[in-house]
């Protein structure tokens, strides 16, 4: 129970400034005290679990033992106020402003484009801060590690990286393939057809230009601190909170009696563990006690036989104490070490492993835990001190498995960490394999250790413990027992591995599923130990040979690859684009890499989000009640109890809506039924979010099951549940074709569903107005004016009354075209019933278990062609998972249909597509809108017809690629000369053939280890297929001092839209930029708009602008005429006098658009965007993982406005078609609830997923009449280049398979995940699993 008597003060500082707080509340985080009570709202919010680094800080302290002042970055969502007693915070705000001063940090993420929505970049900012506060001039590896914790969903991180490298000490070029040289500067590309090596810039910003780090400008840590922390009081502080008490001892004593005082208290140190699951778990603790300033726990002492760490020491500080050791001592002495240290690496990220303390790690037992696995093995003794004195346990499978007899006592505290030196004979190694290499949770991982007898092969000790297959870290003690006294062969190997799957045996229901891959990994990680040791052992034993030795197998090259792990390389690559016309007026901004125009107040935290709004009077919060159940009748809702809780003001119901409730089939909020786990049902409304979010646990509903639940596309079809009809194109005649061919094919494919990620969730904020029943809505959204249109037709009030704003939006990727609508009529409709201003910001959990995505898809192809790869007929059927709703599925199926063909010129043809209901929340718009999952059943196919061929697959693609101006399957007229050119140049630009050749090479040479590549071609068309939809329009105002505002119809989603409107009107007005400038886009000053969406914003809203300006220049044209010497200022001027209107609407009324189904033709699409993607990757066939070696990009940006903004729309869409494809896996439980609701089960890619070598270029000198100044949007089409690295992942896979003597036509599944690969490379492992199987 919390003690009554009254809290201390908690004093810290922020950004220089001391902070007090009397009533510090255990509760609070500090990215909450940061955005509500500092209102520094350059913090953001976006998972809450420490999983995405957006809310990144750095905090400085004295460290109690060496006295000296250390920075480290955190994630401010993880870290309660209270621990912060004595410490410096630096935030965004503290490290630069553009009204003061800006940072070398941040003007050079800005100016070298690592900003696109600007979500990401404080986070980003502060990572790179706090490294180099303490490495000025970092390595290049030292970078990747810091950022390695950071997630950006729009970049695609390569720009941010090339921000970071400025300050490296080895940067110097693009250092392509190792050379430390510029390809260019080498004059390799001098015959290259991209044109003339003057034509063609490699660089997007001017190095030069950037302020020099001075860290002698660096806030120094305050002086009162340091008096603070020479505390001789050392007295306890204790923060009392509303329903927590946070007690803080000065002394190890006061700590010791506390802990026998309140011995349920947990401790809190880095709050990694407890705090994650007190949010998510409903953990509650009304005691915490807080041993932050107790100095005893983060002793290190060395000794002759082991090092001693205290519990209290970071997991970052572990590792630099242990690679210090690992320096010193012989290298058999430090074999623990060295595979803890190999497990740190990878475990989380930089901010965690500066949070996670050792025995917060030891005493949480996570059954993932990387390091309790080796710390098992390496006989780890815990050094427990409480009241009664002092003991020491192993840490063994007893205390990992919880046995009370072998655990803490309440009252005892773990002080400190014996690890032993490891001796001679003795071999220590650490095995891991996560969805990805790095700030991924393990799936499974395990600690090894072996001791020989002296001299010999022959087993004494052997301990093996694996994390991730059961409950808790797991010892396979029996097995080890039966082994010992063994020689180290091939006999024991495969005696222990089936003696290993039967002790070590995951029931089905195991944590996160994969059993098989699981159990695969259980032997493929004893058998590469296995390896490992026979080559330590090889080493020993020459030197000394000794009586009985046996002759050891020498194991030959090919099988050496199994040793290796993939080593993290920090990307590089040259980004190729053409430069201007040399007589361009310089003042003219067409096609320069102009910097976002928001990016550097991104990267100063300044650039304003939704939710950074401040607080508005009488605001309340609003959080949502959603289904448990996947198919119900709603038989009651009891709100009564959550009516209860202090600060709850109502709860809003369907009832409450004055006028409609969404459609018949798609509720705003459900009324009598749900039709899927997350459809929404009431809303609670309250004082604040932590009220409201309370108070939705407390609302009761019973449900009455329903049937039939339906939640995959097979059963969809086996139910008949469709939610639309079929969509089919034809040409030719597909059955007499298939009666001509030599072969054919017919394969599956199984594409999964995607999680858009971005990193603003859904908010919204509306504020009602006392007149006329206006509102005002700031929402996050890509169509504010479907926003606007929805909350009217909810409240039944006239469109007129209501505007929406939109400033801008932490990216989009068609997640926020339909959805925001929902959330912006429901929080209006409490707006109306209470009267108050609601805002509504959804957690990532929220937002990722309501709000749907891609559409997964099941695609049956049936392929006939001539025996030299010629196709003749090609019918493919696929259905896509709607989820429970129509939403976009539809449009989707018609877009997917549309595109199937891709590059191909096929002559007989048939597409079907269908939309599946099912009990899922509803999927969406997403990035390529179909296109990406239907192409890859195309590209499969291309791949299973180059199989039966006995051809690369790179022959087929290009035997069967349109050449000629031609018709598409619907009969649109388009010359594929751009596409041609692009596949030609990817092919020349990456060396294709004569890597193709070296990947076979790599391939005879190496069994474990496999090379892929493959080169895609695309053909992606932009637009809508509705002429409506193309239509945009802007207004421009110029004022009378000359500056001009633009407002348009397109909103900024990171992609740069009002960078490239602003360029558009500068080329127009003959002004520079800035004179110019971009509000918001609102509903009150272009209405009617189109969402921002299908790449053609920046096209349509170009026109528009264009239009705007040319009306006004003609109008000041007369002027301008009169005094062609005069000043913009001065025309303007005159031009007010003579009572000339510096206003003008422009209007774009777009392309014509449509399709006519019936016959199967149309022009449904303005334009086309062609690209061709090289793409080679190596994979471990006995783990899954796999590295991306490199990756060349071509793609035909015409005239690109921007090229720095295009190349990041080319890079960003590619790196999340690579997460589509690869790891980005969407789980659910058997009731239909999602499971991956946030970071640590979801991942998207991050930094270090980026290929090793990223090439882009844009291709040159090509035209399109149609659009503004012949530039393309590009928004979408990098998605599906994403493939070439699946379709590199599944050439090595069949590599693996062909050698292996099995079936290459395997099923094709995306995304390409370690779990597919390693069951697709089958071996004697997956046997022995499979085996297994069928005999229990
Ligand atoms: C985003 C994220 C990613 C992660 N990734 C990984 C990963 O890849 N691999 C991995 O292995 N782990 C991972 N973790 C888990 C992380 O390693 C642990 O959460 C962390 O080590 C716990 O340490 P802590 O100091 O934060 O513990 P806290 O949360 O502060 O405490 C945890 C528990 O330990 C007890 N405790 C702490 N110290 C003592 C002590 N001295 N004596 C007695 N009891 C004590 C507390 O009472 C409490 O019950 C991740 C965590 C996060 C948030
Ligand atoms: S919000 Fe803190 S790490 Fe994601
Ligand atoms: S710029 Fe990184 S998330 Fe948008």
């Amino acid at each position: 129970m919390p003690c009554p008597s009254r809290s201390d003060e908690l004093v810290f500082f922020v950004n220089g400034r001391k902070v007090i707080e009397r009533n510090a509340d255990p509760e609070v985080t500090l990215l909450s005290f940061l955005r509500k009570n500092l209102r520094l709202t350059g913090t953001k919010y976006a998972c809450g679990r420490g999983g995405c680094g957006a809310c990144t800080v750095m905090v400085s302290k004295r460290d109690p033992t060496s006295q000296e002042i250390r920075h480290f970055s955190v994630t401010a969502c993880l870290v309660p106020i209270c621990s912060l007693y004595g410490a410096a915070v630096t935030t965004v705000e503290g490290v630069g402003s553009i009204k003061t001063r800006l940072h070398p940090v941040q003007e050079r993420i800005a100016k070298s484009h690592g900003t696109q929505c600007g979500f990401c970049t404080p986070g980003m900012v502060m990572s790179m801060y706090t490294l180099l506060r303490n490495h000025p001039q970092p390595s290049e590896e030292q970078l990747l590690e810091a950022l390695a914790g950071n997630l950006c969903r729009c970049t695609g991180y390569r720009p941010i990286l090339a921000s970071g490298k400025t300050f490296c000490l080895e940067s110097n070029g693009c250092q392509q393939k190792g050379t430390g040289k510029c390809c260019l500067d080498l004059g390799e590309n001098d015959s290259s057809s991209l044109g003339r090596k003057s034509d063609i810039c490699t660089e997007l910003f001017v190095k030069e230009e950037f302020q020099p780090l001075d860290p002698t400008q660096e806030l120094i840590f305050p002086p009162e601190l340091l008096r603070m922390a020479e505390d001789p009081e050392k007295r306890t502080l204790t923060f009392h909170g509303e329903r927590v008490t946070w007690i803080s001892p000065g002394t190890f004593k006061d700590l010791l009696e506390l802990k026998a005082k309140h011995p349920e208290a947990p401790l809190i140190l880095g709050n990694t563990s407890l705090g994650p699951a007190m949010r998510s778990k409903g953990h509650f603790h009304p005691i915490l006690l807080s041993p932050a300033r107790i100095s005893e726990l983060n002793v290190v002492s060395k000794t002759n036989d082991g090092l001693t760490i205290g519990a209290g020491c970071s997991l970052a500080h572990v590792k630099d104490i242990l690679a210090e050791r690992v320096s010193e001592l012989p290298e058999e002495k430090t074999q623990t070490y060295r595979a803890l240290l190999k497990h740190l690496k990878s475990l989380a990220g930089q901010q965690i492993r500066n949070m996670a303390s050792l025995g917060g790690h030891i005493i949480s037992r996570h059954s993932y835990s990387d390091l309790n696995p080796i710390l098992a093995v390496g006989n780890t003794t815990l050094n427990l001190t409480s009241e009664e004195g002092t003991r020491r346990i192993p840490l063994s499978e007893h205390f990992l498995a919880g046995l009370a007899s072998a655990d803490l006592k309440p009252e005892e505290i773990l002080e400190s960490v014996y690890i032993p030196h490891s001796q001679k004979w003795e071999f220590v190694s650490a095995f891991r394999q996560a969805q990805c290499q790095h700030n991924a949770l393990p799936d499974v991982n395990a600690g090894m250790r072996v001791l020989f007898k002296e001299g010999t092969d022959i087993i004494e000790d052997l301990s093996i413990t694996y994390g991730g297959v059961g409950a808790a870290t797991v010892s396979a003690h029996k097995s080890c027992q039966q082994l010992l006294g063994r020689q180290w062969d091939e006999l024991m190997l495969d005696e222990a591995c089936r003696r290993l799957l039967d002790e070590v045996s995951l029931p089905g229901w195991a944590p996160g599923g994969r059993v098989e891959f699981k159990r695969t990994l259980v032997v493929s990680f004893f058998f590469k130990f296995y390896l490992q040791v026979l080559q330590e052992l090889k080493k020993l034993i020459k030197p000394f040979p000794v009586p009985n030795s046996r002759h050891y197998p020498e194991i030959s090259d090919r099988f050496l690859s199994a040793l290796e792990d993939f080593p993290g390389t920090v990307p590089q690559g040259v980004q190729r684009y053409q430069s201007v016309d040399s007589h361009q007026p310089l003042q003219d901004p067409v096609g320069r890499p102009v910097m976002h125009l928001s990016g550097l107040k991104h990267a100063t935290g300044e650039a304003e989000f939704c939710d950074d709004i401040p607080m508005v009077d009488k605001e309340l919060h609003m959080a949502l009640v959603t289904s448990t159940r996947a198919y119900a009748k709603i038989i009651s809702i009891d709100l009564s109890k959550a009516l209860e809780i202090p600060g709850v003001v109502d709860v809003i119901t369907a009832k409450d809506i004055p006028g409609t409730n969404g459609t018949e089939d798609d509720k705003l909020l459900a009324v009598d039924e749900v039709l899927c786990v997350g459809q929404i049902i009431c809303a609670v409304v309250a004082e604040t979010d932590v009220q409201a979010k309370r108070a939705i646990e407390k609302i009761k509903i019973t449900y009455e099951e329903l049937e039939p639940i339906i939640f995959t596309i097979e059963d969809a079809i086996k139910h008949n549940s469709f939610l639309c009809p079929e969509k089919k194109l034809e040409q030719g005649n597909i059955e007499e074709a298939f009666e001509k061919v030599d072969q054919i094919v017919e394969g599956e494919v199984h594409v999964g569903g995607q999680e858009h990620f971005y990193m603003e969730t859904q908010r919204v904020l509306v504020i009602p107005k006392t007149e006329d029943k206006e509102l005002d809505i700031y929402v996050s959204t890509q169509d504010p004016a479907h926003v606007q249109k929805t909350v009217s037709s909810t409240l039944h009030i006239p469109i007129n009354r209501i505007t929406c704003h939109v400033k801008r939006v932490g990216g989009g990727f068609g997640g926020k075209i339909g959805r925001p609508a929902v959330f912006g009529a429901i929080a209006a409709v409490g707006a109306l019933k209470t009267g108050h201003p609601i805002r509504l910001v959804l957690d990532r959990e929220d937002d990722m278990l309501i709000t749907g995505g891609r559409h997964p898809l099941f695609g049956k192809y049936k392929v006939g062609f001539m025996n030299n790869g010629r196709i003749k007929a090609l019918d493919i059927e696929c259905f896509i998972n709607g989820g429970c709703t129509l939403d976009d599925s539809e449009l989707v199926t018609e877009f997917l249909i549309l595109k199937l063909e891709n590059a191909y010129k096929i002559r007989n043809l048939r597409f079907r597509g269908r939309a599946c209901l099912t009990n899922l929340p509803s999927n969406t718009a997403f990035r390529g809108f179909g296109f990406p999952q239907g192409t890859l059943v195309t590209e499969s196919c291309i791949t299973a017809v180059a199989a039966k061929c006995g051809l690369p697959p790179e022959k087929i693609r290009e035997k069967n690629m349109y050449q000629t101006v031609d018709k598409t399957i619907y009969k649109q007229a388009f010359n594929p000369e751009s596409l041609i050119r692009c596949w030609n140049e990817c092919l020349d630009t990456s060396s294709f053939h004569n890597r193709r050749m070296q990947v076979e090479e790599f391939n005879k040479k190496n069994y474990w280890k496999k090379r892929g590549i493959a080169v895609i071609p695309m053909k992606f068309s932009v637009g809508f297929a509705a002429t409506s939809y193309h239509q945009a329009a802007a207004l421009v105002h110029i004022y009378t001092d000359g500056s001009v505002l633009v407002t348009h119809g397109g909103n900024e989603l990171g992609q740069g839209i009002h960078t490239k409107m602003l360029q558009v009107a500068s080329r127009e007005l003959k002004i520079p930029m800035s004179y110019l400038h971009i509000c918001e886009t609102s509903t009150a000053t272009v209405p009617n708009t189109i969402a921002t969406a299908a790449s053609i914003g920046a096209d349509t809203n170009g026109r528009a602008v264009q239009n705007a300006c040319q009306i006004l220049l003609k109008r000041l044209e007369p002027i301008i005429k009169k005094n062609p010497e005069g000043t913009w200022e001065e025309w303007i001027e005159a031009a007010f006098e003579q009572r000339i209107s510096l206003s003008a609407t422009g209007y774009f009324r777009g392309y014509k658009a449509f399709m006519d189904w019936e016959k199967g033709e149309g022009d449904p699409f303005p334009y086309y965007v062609y690209g061709a993607a090289c793409s080679e990757v190596e994979i471990d066939c006995l783990t899954g993982a796999h590295k991306k070696i490199r990756t060349d990009i071509v793609m035909d940006a015409c005239c690109s406005l921007n090229p720095a903004i295009d190349i990041g729309q080319i890079e960003g869409a590619f790196i999340q078609g690579m997460g589509l494809y690869t790891t980005e896996e969407l789980k659910y439980s058997p009731e239909g609830v999602l499971y991956s609701r946030g970071p640590d089960e979801y991942k998207i890619p991050t930094i270090s997923d980026v290929p090793e070598e990223f090439n882009v270029s844009l291709l040159p000198s090509s035209q399109t009449p149609l659009t503004i100044y012949s530039s393309k949007g590009l928004g979408e089409s990098g998605m599906f280049l994403g493939s070439s690295v699946f379709f590199a992942i599944t050439d090595a896979v069949a590599a693996a398979r062909k050698e292996r003597d099995i079936a290459e036509d395997f099923t094709v599944k995306s995304p390409a995940t370690p779990e597919w690969v390693r069951m697709a490379c089958a071996d004697r492992f997956t046997e022995m699993v499979w085996n297994y199987r069928l005999f229990f």
